[in-house]
């Protein structure tokens, strides 16, 4: 149909064939900047405003590159699947945002310096119609690929010039985009003209294997430069070649992750030279194994959308290279580009740090889920050009990267006929890395399985090669020769990942496995503000979308401004590339690098008495090969009295480019001795006999309320009695919105609104027994709380919390402990136990048990949706302490898990920001002899039955004192 918009076309768009994104000495010209924009809702506005003469001085400006969303034009929108228009491809809905943008510039002498004029476009989300000087150049889609056109005979050498782009919201190319992230539009990458000489070099490609029997390489550079002829140099190899002659070099360093050596090379004309750097790699599936220079490769990954609070997908150099320093520092070794080629410098870092890439095609087309794939473009051929063509501009820009070990066709696009195309055209034209596209479960198009958020069991059977079988047996016995990746698991929304560990050991175990991509690296909240100017992190649902998915869009390891979040400390600790453990009296150390030895490593250690360092040194490990094990002696150690433990850190010897000397790569805490005796509540001294008072009971440092059994009095401190807390505000993986929930459960069972009565008030002769029944309206099942208070010399006082069970309480409950109200001043906090990081029963890894010191405040994770976090574990004492000094001490007989809050977990609960957290003025202390464990149902498997917390008796055991 003809008389559709130019943005509604089933066709590829008609800019210039896709090349290498290449370093060269021909002149380029940003036109990045400050830009004139004009808004409007629709796309069919006039345009006026492509004259070079138009007045845009009424006009406002935009950064480009940017999402005008950002700049307060629209609104940014989430939706994970559903599309936010009518499905009737190609068209869109009238109401179409549309951005002109005009960009007046003066040419530098001298340009252009002869030949022909590119201009190029990085990223125009979604589409995007170009015209230079009144003349139309061409119009584009795609929004993560490249465009380019040739502007040669619109430009005015030696004159001012107007660039003039209208970039739609909408587009046909929209139903191909339908990726887990906000909608974002605009020019949000860069744009440059490009002098292209005559007789340049117009594309290179670069391959270089490397031949891990003999330690050769064998290397071939083509180029594209018409007729004119081109050399090939790699000065440090001696390489001085015709451009498509293949040279064998008996000795070269490979490129890996680990050790990313890569050589500088040219390639001239007479016009041109192109600088690249040259990593030598090959990447090859061996007897069912996807190997890196013939060693099975295990990706520790993660996958990384790109973002930024507050530019949103236009990010800066200096966005990619934290990210890429954050991943090294955090033992992560791979990365999947979800759900789009990334800006093509994010993959020069990869190249230069070291990280196995993904590439992964712009294409998802998940909404068609939602009419049972009905007219699915993955299957229909009036898409196929647009698909093939995606995938070739993915291909063609990236193919020189050595950390490119994978393309990937796209994500959850269903299946069809245009993957199959496109999967057929990136075998002939790049036969060099294995295809992955995780929706096609045949694997009929693919060289890896791959597939998403498996339960641990699931992951276990395809490492042993007994996955359910396919019903067509040929296309069976295919898959299961093939590698296996999890491309997709940890889903790190909120607190949590849990499981971590259990995913981790089968990558570890099974040679079939390859590891995965914790998803996602980073939550995407934008930085806004309350009325009264306080900052926090929206997500969907704040600007007002009609549909849309609330905080799904925050499922990351880092926060969005990239701090980190406790997950991620998790993903470190799991990710160890060094494994380092006790073993009879020594430590075991195992290398568990793909090609590192153990030399760029010191070890040190460090003995602690009752969280007190008492003695340090190093050990010598020597050189460990990649793959192999050593077991060292420890000295003999200093005596200790109290519970010790030896802590074994692998630090990195000297500064890498990633990190500094120092920087901690993996520990463990050995433990050395348990303190012989048991804890503080036994060995206390003889109970004092209680006190009835007016009402009240007096019990050493403790008043408790008569007839209610309530701690109303501590000391100094007026305090609002421990009470049974069996509710914890739920986690997004208790809510579950992909999984099996257990909030809707809790909830429904009333765990939210339990009720307390008291049964009994007993004074015996050491102390005071308050029996209570807790149960929710409507039920008949309860637990009884019983709490023995016992006065002891010394101003100290025993509580002994027992839960029992009565009639059908169903499990797993959310917590089972109490909570206790100290005044709002007690704001300090210190613990001995594990540390520093919040931990739950699948979570917190990497904690360590120490003693630790943290204001209340820094004791909350800041979830964007806030929720039950901030927990500390294995807690043997903790001590509540105001800044003037008093407080209060608590001290487990067996170790218990502690939080401390300026709010309660129910405010907690009702919260739908940090933002609407306030300090009620009181600080709540919440100790716990279980929770339940995190699991990673928000998407995928919930929690291992190890972790599940039982509605069963349970007791605390506390002794507290005031201070
Ligand atoms: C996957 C999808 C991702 C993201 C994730 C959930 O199915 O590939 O893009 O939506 O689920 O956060």
């Amino acid at each position: 149909m003809s008389d559709r918009p130019w943005y509604e076309s089933f066709a590829p768009p008609p800019a210039l064939p896709a090349r290498a994104w290449l370093d060269t000495d021909a002149p380029r010209l940003s036109l990045d900047g400050l830009w004139r924009f004009r808004y409007a809702g629709r796309a069919d506005g006039p345009l006026d405003f492509i004259r070079p003469a138009f007045d845009d001085t009424g006009w406002e400006r935009l950064p480009v590159p940017s999402h005008w969303q950002l700049h307060g034009y629209g609104a940014p929108a989430y939706t994970n699947i559903s599309y936010p228009f009518p499905l009737d491809p190609p068209r869109v809905p009238d109401e179409n945002p549309t951005g002109d943008h005009r960009h007046a510039f003066r040419l530098p002498e001298g340009w252009p310096p002869g030949g022909r004029a590119v201009l190029r476009l990085a990223g125009a989300d979604s589409a995007a119609r170009v015209w230079l000087n009144g003349v139309e150049v061409g119009w584009t889609s795609g929004s993560r690929l490249t465009s380019e056109f040739d502007v040669t005979e619109a430009l005015r050498p030696g004159g001012d010039n107007v660039v003039a782009v209208r970039v739609v919201q909408w587009s046909a190319g929209s139903y191909l985009e339908d990726q887990d992230m906000w909608w974002l539009s605009g020019l949000f990458r860069g744009v440059d003209l490009l002098a292209r000489p005559a007789g340049g070099v117009a594309d290179v490609e670069v391959r270089a294997d490397y031949d891990h029997h003999t330690g050769a390489g064998t290397l071939t550079v083509t180029a594209a430069t018409g007729q004119a002829p081109a050399r090939v140099r790699v000065p440090e190899l001696g390489v001085d070649v015709a451009a498509g002659e293949t040279v064998r070099l008996p000795r070269v360093e490979p490129w890996s992750a680990e050790r990313p050596r890569l050589y500088d090379a040219t390639v001239s004309t007479g016009a041109e030279t192109v600088t690249l750097r040259i990593g030598f790699r090959t990447v090859r599936v061996v007897d069912g194994v996807l190997t890196a220079n013939g060693r099975r490769l295990l990706f520790r990954g993660v996958n990384r959308h790109e973002f930024h609070p507050d530019r949103g997908r236009a990010v800066t150099e200096e966005d990619m290279r934290e990210d890429v320093l954050l991943m090294k520092q955090h033992n992560i070794n791979a990365v999947r580009t979800s759900h789009y080629p990334p800006h093509p410098r994010f993959l020069d870092l990869c190249d230069e740090y070291g990280l196995w890439v993904v590439d992964e095609c712009d294409l998802e087309t998940h909404g068609y889920g939602t009419v049972d794939w009905r007219g699915n473009p993955a299957d229909d051929p009036r898409w196929r050009d647009a698909l093939v063509d995606r995938m070739r501009r993915t291909v063609e820009r990236d193919k020189n990267h050595p950390s490119v070990v994978l393309w990937s066709l796209g994500n959850e696009s269903g299946s069809g006929r245009n993957l199959a195309a496109m999967a057929g055209w990136t075998r002939r034209r790049d036969p060099s890395r294995p295809l992955l596209y995780e929706r096609d479960w045949t694997c009929r198009d693919v060289d890896v399985y791959s597939r998403m958020y498996l339960p641990v069991a699931e992951v276990e059977a395809i490492g042993r090669g007994e996955e359910a079988p396919l019903d067509d047996p040929a296309l069976d016995a295919r898959r299961r020769a093939m590698p296996f990746i999890h491309v997709e698991y940890a889903h790190a929304m909120g607190n949590g990942p849990g499981g971590l560990a259990e995913y981790q050991r089968l990558y570890e175990r099974y040679p079939r496995l390859h590891g995965g991509f914790v998803w996602e690296w980073i939550d995407h909240g934008i930085r806004a503000r309350t009325d009264d100017g306080r900052e926090f992190f929206a997500y969907g649902g704040d600007f007002g979308e009609e549909v849309h998915d609330g905080n799904f869009v925050a499922d990351g390891l880092l926060f969005p401004d990239r701090t980190s979040s406790p997950g991620l400390l998790d993903v470190k600790k799991v990710f160890e590339p060094v494994q380092i453990a006790g073993s009879g009296d020594g430590v075991a150390i195992a290398n568990r690098y793909l090609d590192s030895g153990l030399s760029h490593l010191d070890f040190r250690w460090t003995l602690e008495d009752d969280g007190e360092v008492v003695a340090r040194g190093t050990l010598a490990v020597g050189d460990v090969p990649a793959g192999e094990s050593t077991v060292v002696r420890l000295p003999s150690l200093p005596a200790t009295t109290g519970e010790a433990y030896v802590t074994v850190c692998a630090v990195l010897a000297a500064d890498e480019p990633w990190a500094k000397a120092g920087h901690e790569v993996a520990s463990t805490q050995l433990e050395v001795r348990q303190p012989a005796t048991p804890r503080a509540v036994t060995t206390s001294p003889a109970p004092v006999p209680p006190r009835p008072e007016g009402g009240q009971l007096h019990a050493g440092p403790a008043v408790l309320d008569g007839r209610t059994g309530r701690l109303v009095r501590l000391g100094p401190w007026e305090v609002d009695g421990p009470r049974l807390q069996v509710w914890r505000a739920p986690t997004d993986n208790d809510r579950a919105p992909h999984g099996e929930a257990l909030e809707p459960v809790w909830r429904g069972a009333g765990l939210d609104r339990l009720t307390h009565r008291v049964d009994e008030v007993a004074v015996t002769g050491t102390g005071v027994v308050v029996r209570t029944r807790v149960a929710p309206a409507a039920v008949d099942g309860a637990l009884l709380a019983t709490y023995a208070w016992t006065a002891l010399a010394g101003d100290r006082l025993r509580l002994v919390v027992d839960i029992g069970v009565e009639g059908h309480v169903p499990g797993p409950l959310p917590m089972l402990g109490v909570v206790l109200g100290l005044p709002g001043e007690l704001d300090q906090v210190e613990w001995f136990g594990r540390g520093p990081g919040e931990a739950y029963p699948d979570t917190g890894l990497a904690t360590r048990v120490g003693r630790w010191f943290r204001t209340v405040g820094e004791l909350q994770t800041p979830y964007l949706f806030p929720q039950e976090n901030g927990r500390r574990a294995g807690v043997r004492w903790a001590s509540v302490t105001a800044g003037r000094g008093g407080g209060v001490r608590v001290e487990g007989r067996a170790p218990f898990g502690l939080t401390v809050r300026p709010w309660t977990a129910e405010a907690l609960d009702r919260a739908a920001h940090p933002t609407d957290l306030v300090a009620d003025g009181h600080t709540w202390l919440t100790l716990d002899a279980g929770h339940n464990g995190i699991g990673s149902a928000s998407c995928g498997p919930g929690v291992l039955p190890g972790y599940l917390l039982p509605a069963a008796p349970a007791r605390l055991e506390l002794e507290l004192r005031v201070l």
